[in-house]
């Protein structure tokens, strides 16, 4: 993973963005070589209305609002949530577009009708058992259950109810997961997928997937 430049002893930690500055937690994923590799590979246009699953310190969301995206972002994690909001208040007078942040478990937190025209999403991958999980919030942030793909599959499974019939999805896969069973996800869910950026981490290739629904 790309080491994140922290400013030297800040407290709390913070880090710089283009023109935002973002807070870290110590219960809150860092964004590293995934977060910033998602980030610079999607195409965002201010006319976007934009959810990001799983926001993290809600750095890629902060970057789609600064665009002037409309932008609604969540998390499980309640440490997630408290930070976003930080970071949101932090940068208000930088962000073009209107940001929201709501708790729960991916598309629990939407209305049956709220569609979007772009959903991102860097999810837990890591292939885990249960005798290797660390910590709760840690894990939540990196397990992916024995196949990688735990948390990538119930995404994939409620992109047709959330986006735009011409919208699209991007997100994250790594190579230690499966890409077969990937593969069989999206022929179930009838999504058209296309890797649109790849790059080799030591030894893991991070694929950003772009997706939108086949008609
Ligand atoms: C790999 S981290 C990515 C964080 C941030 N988006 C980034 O790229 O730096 C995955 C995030 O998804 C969140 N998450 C995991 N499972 C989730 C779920 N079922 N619903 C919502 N968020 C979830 C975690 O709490 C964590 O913040």
């Amino acid at each position: 993973m790309r080491p994140l430049k922290k400013t030297p002893s800040a407290t709390p930690p913070l880090f710089h963005y283009n023109e935002l500055t973002i807070e870290l937690h110590p219960e809150v994923y860092d964004p590293a070589e995934d977060s910033f590799w998602l980030l610079e590979n999607i195409i965002i246009d201010p006319k976007d209305s934009i959810l990001e699953l799983g926001t993290g310190c809600g750095l890629i969301a902060l970057a789609c609002a600064h665009h002037g995206a409309q932008v609604v972002c969540t998390d499980i994690n309640p440490y997630a949530i408290q930070l976003t909001r930080h970071n949101i208040e932090r940068n208000r007078l930088l962000l073009k577009g209107d940001i929201e942040i709501r708790q729960g478990n991916l598309f629990s937190v939407l209305k049956n009708n709220e569609r979007f025209t772009v959903i991102l999403f860097n999810p837990p991958y890591l292939p885990t058992k249960k005798n290797e999980k660390i910590n709760e919030w840690f894990d939540t942030a990196t397990d992916g259950g024995p196949t990688g793909l735990k948390v990538t599959k119930k995404f994939l499974q409620g992109l047709h109810k959330h986006l735009e019939p011409k919208g699209c999805a991007y997100f994250i896969f790594s190579s230690l997961s499966n890409r077969s069973t990937l593969e069989h996800y999206l022929k179930n869910e009838r999504l058209s997928a296309h890797i649109i950026a790849s790059h080799r981490y030591n030894g893991e290739d991070l694929d950003v997937y772009r997706v939108s629904p086949t008609a």
